[in-house]
C-alpha cells in the first residue's frame, strides 16, 4: 500500500509548519552555489504545497525568510530576493488551480518593495480561495511577533480598551501574525537539525515535532506523507492522561 493510502484523512494534522532547512548544505554537497540550493528548494516548495492541497491538509506555513537571514551576505538575500518574485509569479496559477489561499506573516513592510508588491498582488488574487491556506513566514521572529503583540495589548490597556485581567490565550492569538491561523498541529524541521530558531513558539505550545536528515530540496511529497503518518501514530493527550483519552 502506498504511503498516500495508509493515510488516515480523518486524523489529519489541520495546520502543518515547516523549517525548510539545508538548502545550503544540498548546494555544497554537489559543489554548487547556495543560491542554486534555494532555488531547488522552491521544488520542493511546490510539491510540499500541492500535497497539502491534495489531501485536504487546511493550513501550511513555511519558514521561508525569517528575520536573522538579514544577515546572510547581501548577495544571498538578493538572489533569495529575486526567487521569490519569481516563484510567486510562476506560481500564481498553482495557487489558483489548487484553490489556495496566499498570505504572510512577519514584518513584510521591510521587504524590498518589488517583493512587496508581488506579495500583494498574489494575496489579492488568491484572497476568495478556500481549500488551502499557505502562509510565507517572510522577515518573521516568533520573539519580535511578540514583543509586537505585548505592546499592541499594552496600549490598549493604557487607553482603557482592555483590562489586564481580562488579558487570555484568545488575546493574545488575536494580537499575533497568526490571528486567522489555528494551533501548529505538526511542526516539521528538515536537515537534521533539532531547534525552533524562533519560529511559531507560541503556536507551537502542543504541535508534534518531526525532524528528518532528508535536506529542503531532497524533501518530496512522499516525505511529507511519511511525516505525516507519524503524526497520526503518536497519543497527543493536551495534558491529559491516556486513560481519559480513550
Ligand atoms: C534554509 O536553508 C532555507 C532558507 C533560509 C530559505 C528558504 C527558501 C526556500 C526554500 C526557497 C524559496 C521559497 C519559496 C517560498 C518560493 P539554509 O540556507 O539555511 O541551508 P543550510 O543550513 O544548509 O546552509
Amino acid at each position: 500500500m502506498s504511503l498516500l493510502d495508509q493515510i488516515d484523512r480523518t486524523k489529519l494534522p489541520s495546520h502543518i509548519a515547516i523549517i525548510m532547512d539545508g538548502n545550503g548544505r544540498w548546494a555544497k554537497k554537489r559543489g554548487l552555489l547556495r543560491n542554486l540550493g534555494h532555488k531547488s528548494g522552491a521544488k520542493s516548495v511546490k510539491q510540499v504545497v500541492e500535497a497539502c492541497a491534495e489531501i485536504n491538509v487546511k493550513y501550511l506555513t513555511l519558514y521561508a525568510f525569517s528575520t536573522e537571514n538579514w544577515n546572510r551576505p547581501k548577495l544571498e538575500v538578493e538572489l533569495l530576493m529575486k526567487l521569490l518574485i519569481s516563484s510567486l509569479k510562476k506560481e500564481l496559477k498553482t495557487l489558483q488551480k489548487n484553490n489556495i489561499k496566499l498570505t504572510t506573516i512577519g514584518n513584510v513592510d521591510s521587504l524590498p518593495k518589488s517583493v512587496h508588491k508581488e506579495l500583494m498582488d498574489v494575496i489579492e488574487k488568491t484572497k476568495k480561495n478556500k481549500k488551502l491556506t499557505l502562509s510565507l513566514a517572510l522577515s518573521y521572529g516568533s520573539r519580535e511577533e511578540l514583543i509586537k503583540t505585548i505592546k499592541e495589548i499594552s496600549l490598549k490597556v493604557k487607553n482603557n480598551l482592555i483590562s489586564p485581567e481580562n488579558i487570555d490565550i484568545s488575546v493574545i492569538n488575536n494580537h499575533l501574525y497568526t490571528r486567522n491561523l489555528p494551533d501548529v498541529d505538526l511542526l516539521i524541521r528538515t536537515s537534521g537539525e533539532q531547534r525552533i530558531s524562533n519560529f511559531l513558539l507560541w503556536q507551537i505550545a502542543y504541535a508534534e515535532l518531526y525532524f528528518t536528515e532528508v535536506l529542503w530540496p531532497d524533501f518530496t511529497k512522499e516525505n511529507l506523507f511519511e511525516a505525516i503518518l507519524n503524526y497520526q501514530n503518536r497519543e497527543r493527550r493536551f495534558g491529559k492522561t491516556s486513560e481519559q483519552l480513550n
